[in-house]
């Protein structure tokens, strides 16, 4: 499955869309590919100053602290998320040296600010124009900033959104693996994952020869199916990508099918893989929804 492609190969004369949009894809293959493979589109966000370090260094002394997560960016791909080290900085100190002191920082649900909220929502209008056909009732929608050190790493996990990644300044290196493979993601691991919430992952070697790779230039975004693992290789300057991200009620299901099994998991039973046994994974839904109307979950 190893596909290196270049940003220089989108075809861009089968991209739809007026120079007055903020984003551009191939509309066949947004239709063929979006929830089931990575595909790169084209963005008009790298003149932004909204995406500056010195805009972000005020997005982030105002953000609460719960909406922002950085730690240091030397990190193997497999990272044990509880054993992540800190950088030994603040936020401002970590934004304002983040060309030299080996970070990772997300900037968390950014869409609270206005001005980046309604990035956030004309990038969604557009997206919306053609995802809605192939998932319906877009929700949930939220934007992460990425801002990291050269050479950074983002250790192999996965996400539970329709994800783009908007690169904007600098570029990385986006190793993608097929979340539908299941020697790639077992019933266990999307267990752990939904109802244990723990989003690293341990990438076995030999799964390492089986991903997309994406050298994501800025200008370009990458689309990320949900629950297709990934690790991130940041290059040799400053990183600064957004991620446009958002549910639909299909999701919801598949959350809560999962959580029920983990905890049925967790009580020694072996679950019925989401899929095999569609009464029961009614009967998982409805439950999950009853437990958490209750708090119970
Ligand atoms: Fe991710």
């Amino acid at each position: 499955m190893l596909t290196m492609t270049p940003p220089n190969s989108v075809q861009t004369s089968a991209i739809a869309g007026e120079n007055s949009t903020l984003l551009e894809w191939d509309t066949a293959e947004f239709d063929r590919c979006f929830n089931k493979q990575p595909f790169l589109i084209r963005h008009r966000l790298c003149e932004n100053p909204l995406f500056s370090v010195e805009r972000l260094l005020k997005l982030a002394q105002e953000l609460p602290e719960n909406d922002i997560e950085y730690n240091a960016g030397n990190l193997p791909i497999n990272q044990d998320p509880d054993l992540t080290p800190r950088n030994g900085l603040s936020v401002a100190d970590t934004v304002r040296r983040i060309k030299e002191c080996k970070s990772w920082m997300v900037l968390k649900h950014v869409e609270n600010d206005p001005a980046y909220g309604k990035v956030l929502d004309d990038c969604l209008a557009e997206v919306r124009t053609q995802s809605e056909a192939i998932v319906p009732g877009m929700m949930s929608a939220h934007a992460y900033i990425f801002l990291t050190s050269p050479g950074s790493i983002t250790p192999y996990h996965m996400d539970p959104e329709h994800n783009f990644l908007l690169q904007i300044h600098g570029s990385k290196i986006v190793h993608l693996f097929d979340g539908n493979d299941p020697s790639i993601v077992s019933q266990e691991d999307f267990e752990r994952f939904y109802g244990g919430r723990v989003r690293n992952m341990t990438l076995a070697d030999e799964n390492r020869s089986k991903s997309w790779v994406f050298d994501l230039q800025p200008g370009y975004g990458l689309h990320f199916p949900v629950t297709y693992p990934h690790f991130v290789q940041n290059c040799e300057e400053v990183s600064v990508s957004l991620s446009i991200t958002f549910r639909t009620p299909d999701l919801d299901r598949r959350l809560g099918i999962h959580s029920i099994n983990w905890k049925l998991r967790q009580r020694g039973w072996e679950p019925s893989p989401v899929g095999k046994h569609r009464l029961l994974d009614w009967g998982k839904y409805q439950y999950y929804r009853a437990a958490r109307r209750l708090n119970m979950i």
